[in-house]
């Protein structure tokens, strides 16, 4: 859908360069035929750069807002559930109760995993980050459900879709439960998307998980949250890797890995960590100079994203859910959660991340309720690969359904030496 063309002046000629609308938000110019003048643009970081057309999520970081195939998050989040959401991801529209009922039955025969699969987690020692294990375990499933892994039939990738969704849960729990040297705890068909992960992370073979709802729809919200965030660092490597024809289960652990960073989804897990490192109120002037201190690397964790220039929509539910959470818990003077109160409202103040328009993020609170729940930090960022699953397997489709798709190969501007020889 060309509207307009841009002009550039490249060697003295005037060069006409076609403009793609999008439905809302920025316009971006086409610039495929650029190197057939003999010039590429550089973009570092992408930050200017759309790699794709996409109908899934559009984020406006001014506004602050984020919607999921047209939906506001905030709907989202109140009046559905995780399964919704993903399916929403995938197909474009929610399912109807019909759609759900077969959908649901799907996830929940896909839920165990290979029996040998026992035998990878085996490989790992106790103490290996359960991201570690993850980005293991997925790579392997490729190598246990070949049997529908044709990347051009449609049908295959729904398959390896669901597979993913459903499987991704136990990995998580069950990397955890390896690290403690406890038993698997197989999952429940009868509970819900994310009670059944809390199920497999909690229960224990004397005692079993008793949900609570609160805590269930707190977390559910949480990985609704995280489901999708149009082109981050780890879609961009999903698909990434799937434009060279990858597998879906090489894909999604590379997906895992590119999540794993502390700039990344290992934000939730840096933030709990810094909290307890600064332990005081006393201390948050200390840390708060050294974020601003252009000579020292520390930056305030939870705070700050490449979109939002404004509030992250996500944190908005994040911070009420914490409360709720909280609540029910009787956390609320939780030393923890209190610092990080005055952490937020200190630095909200502080003309640095006003002027750099730093809010907190998502992951800021959400590390919070985690750690309120009972899940232990190194387990944050796999609950945020479980969640985002959806977005990544709804990506990874959608590319394999373009016109468009070709290799991802970006170029560079070289600086290295000239052609020289051995002397
Ligand atoms: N603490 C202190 N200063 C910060 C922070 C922070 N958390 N975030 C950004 N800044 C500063 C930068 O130093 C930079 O200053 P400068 O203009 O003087 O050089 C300016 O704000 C702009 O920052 P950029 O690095 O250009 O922003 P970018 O878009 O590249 O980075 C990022 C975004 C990676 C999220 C960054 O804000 C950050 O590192 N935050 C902490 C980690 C975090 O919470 N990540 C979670 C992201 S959300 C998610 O994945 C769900």
């Amino acid at each position: 859908m060309t509207k307009e063309k841009i002009k550039v002046v490249l060697d003295g000629k005037e060069r006409e360069l076609p403009v793609i609308e999008s439905t809302i938000g920025n316009p971006s110019i086409d610039i495929r035929k650029l190197g057939k003048y003999n010039y590429f643009t550089y973009d570092p970081g992408f930050t200017s750069t759309s790699a794709c057309t996409s109908k899934i999520t559009y984020v406006d970081g001014n506004k602050g807002e984020l919607l999921y195939r047209g939906y506001p998050i905030e709907q989202l989040a109140e009046k559905c559930d995780y399964l919704d959401v993903s399916y929403l991801l995938m197909h474009g529209e929610l399912p109807d109760q019909a759609q759900k009922t077969v959908y649901l039955k799907s996830i929940a025969s896909h839920s165990l995993l290979h029996d040998q699969l026992n035998n990878i987690f085996g490989g790992f020692r106790r103490d290996a980050h359960p991201m570690a294990v993850m980005v293991g375990v997925v790579g392997s499933m490729s190598a246990f459900y070949f049997d529908n892994m044709d990347i051009n039939d449609p049908n295959h990738r729904q398959i390896s879709a669901q597979r993913l969704i459903a499987k991704i849960p136990t990995i998580a729990a069950w990397s955890y439960t390896y690290n403690l040297g406890l038993p698997f705890v197989y999952p429940k068909n009868e509970y819900d998307f994310g009670t059944n992960f809390l199920h497999m992370l909690f229960s224990r073979p004397y005692k079993d998980y008793e949900p609570n709802p609160i805590i269930s729809k707190a977390f559910e919200k949480i990985l609704i949250l995280h489901a999708d965030h149009e082109q981050n660092a780890s879609t961009s490597t999903v698909r990434l890797v799937g434009s060279t024809g990858a597998n879906p289960y090489a894909c999604i652990a590379a997906g895992i890995a590119s999540l794993w960073g502390p700039a990344h989804g290992g934000a939730n897990e840096a933030t709990l960590r810094m909290l307890t490192e600064i332990k005081d109120e006393s201390r948050i002037k200390q840390y708060i100079n050294r974020a601003k201190d252009k000579d020292d690397e520390f930056r305030l964790m939870g705070f700050g994203h490449r979109v939002y220039r404004n509030q992250d929509p996500r944190a908005i539910i994040m911070k009420e859910t914490c409360h709720e959470v909280l609540d029910e818990l009787g956390l609320n003077d939780d030393p923890i959660f209190k610092l990080a109160m005055k952490l937020e409202k200190i630095a909200l103040e502080d003309e640095y991340f006003i002027e750099k328009k730093l809010y907190p993020n998502v992951d800021f609170y959400s590390g919070i309720v985690m750690r309120a729940i009972g899940i232990p930090f190194s387990m944050f960022t796999a609950v945020f690969a479980l969640a985002r699953t959806a977005g990544w397997v709804a990506h990874w489709n959608e590319m394999m359904m373009s016109d468009e798709s070709k290799i991802g190969r970006p170029r560079q501007v070289y600086k290295g030496k000239t052609k020289r020889d051995i002397k």
